[in-house]
């Protein structure tokens, strides 16, 4: 039976704060293997990295979820006990919920809204000496999703809404401060949620059938119980707020296309799906979910190497988007590579792997995909503007990341 390379460090979780993303990937291509474990907050994990590992991880009958996520990242994140640490039939069940949100026509309705929502604010930039993509990218996606949601959103509190959607994200990775106003942050947006599903149920807020707000209201689990309150306000808010988390690949995106000019034209072409290609590798290139982990369901043996029950696993979500195995010349930004593309769930995993029902591959994919290339054909010809002088880099250790300047826009002029 072969050994599971150890990683000398008597405790790795100082180092996966101070190395942030590459943490499992430079462990890999140190060890040169797939495999290998380390100790996190006191206790082993198997650490795996690659498509082949991705297709053992994305195993359900082989993993669960409850117990696999810190409590510091669910109480900034996702909120306690959600779909996210959900296993068999519960989540089954739960995960149909979000799917039900997914089909096209709820898709197509925010596409919609997100349109009105670029112009609106395009107007509004020609009248702003300096535009931060980022914070402004936040509101649209946040007013955008909370109408598609069916929740009232009162202009007063757009701001400090679409911000506080932002720092659950930003605190999942984050020590002291950055910890503390994720969690401010989510315990506001529950109240909130919590008042909105209230006001569902007794029939003070009308809300439309089909919406995430009447969907998540009256959801029935599997043995026909309504979700209690907290709860339903947690998932209605797994609904919102990761759509304005795509705020930050819209901001990467932005990036690319500033580094990269020849694509302006590209997307142009209109005998290509030029936008698709493009956002499919802003996903791959750019950083933003460094690893997920699960642990192991009932013991088993993986090429040889002992699984034992109830371990901590993780898979390297950062490191495989880049290793040369399955991505020739990793480190170039080129989005001609999705034309070859065979489409594995195992591969490409930006937003998790494998199926959508049965196991937790994100439910927003789709929905991140085609906001993003709304976004990228809006700033590509929606608008026109300068990019000045600033901090364009983004940050490895810091997780999540994002261009230091938040992509700062001068001279903005709608061209529509
Ligand atoms: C799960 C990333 C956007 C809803 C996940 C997972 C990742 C992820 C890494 C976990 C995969 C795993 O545990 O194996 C992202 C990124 C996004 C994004 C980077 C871009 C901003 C969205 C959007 C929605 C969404 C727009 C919904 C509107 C969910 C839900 C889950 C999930 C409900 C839980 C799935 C489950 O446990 O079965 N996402 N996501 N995400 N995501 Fe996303």
């Amino acid at each position: 039976m072969p050994e599971l390379i150890r990683d000398p460090s008597l405790d790795s979780t100082l180092d996966v704060l101070r190395e942030g993303y590459p943490f499992l990937y430079n462990r890999s291509q140190r060890f040169d293997s797939d495999i290998f474990q380390i100790q996190l907050m006191g206790m082993k994990a198997i650490c795996l990295h690659g498509a082949e590992a991705a297709e053992l991880f994305y195993n359900p009958k082989l993993f669960i979820r409850k117990g696999a996520i810190p409590r510091r990242v669910q109480t900034t994140l996702m909120g306690i006990d959600a779909i996210q640490t959900r296993d068999n039939g519960e989540h089954r069940c739960r995960k149909e919920m979000f799917m039900s949100l997914m089909e096209p026509a709820s898709r197509q309705r925010l596409m919609s809204l997100l349109a009105e929502q670029w112009q609106r604010y395009a107007h509004r930039w020609e009248q702003m000496d300096r535009v931060v993509l980022f914070r402004e990218a936040q509101e649209i996606l946040c007013r955008a999703a909370c109408a598609w949601a069916g929740v009232p959103l009162e202009e007063k509190e757009v701001r400090l809404r679409a911000r506080d959607f932002g720092n659950m994200v930003d605190g999942f990775g984050g020590v002291g401060p950055r910890h503390w106003h994720g969690k401010q942050a989510r315990s506001r947006g529950e109240k909130w949620m919590r008042s909105i599903i209230r006001a569902i149920r007794k029939g003070t807020l009308p809300v439309q059938e089909g919406t995430a707000a009447h969907t998540v209201a009256w959801y029935r689990d599997a043995e026909g119980e309504l979700l209690d309150v907290q709860m339903a306000a947690i998932e209605l808010m797994n609904a919102i707020r990761p759509i304005v988390a795509i705020s930050t690949y819209i901001t990467f995106a932005a990036l690319a296309l500033h580094e990269y000019p020849p694509y302006r034209q590209l997307l142009r072409d209109p005998a290509e799906d030029y936008a698709e290609l493009f956002v499919q590798e802003v996903r791959r290139y750019f950083p933003f979910t460094p690893f997920v982990g699960a642990l192991v369901r009932e013991d088993f043996t993986w090429h040889g190497f002992e699984f034992p029950k109830g371990t901590m696993v993780l898979l390297d979500v950062y490191g495989t988007l880049r290793d040369e195995r399955w991505w020739q010349d990793p480190e170039v930004f080129w989005p001609e590579r999705f034309r070859q593309w065979q489409g594995s769930p195992y591969d490409f995993i930006p937003q998790g792997g494998g199926e959508y029902l049965t196991g937790h591959r994100c439910a927003g994919e789709w929905i991140t995909i085609e906001a993003m290339k709304q976004a990228v054909l809006f700033l590509n010809d929606g608008i026109r503007y300068d990019v000045p002088a600033q901090d364009l880099s983004y940050d490895l250790t810091r997780m999540p990341t994002l261009p230091a300047s938040g992509f700062v826009m001068t001279e903005v002029r709608a061209t529509g």
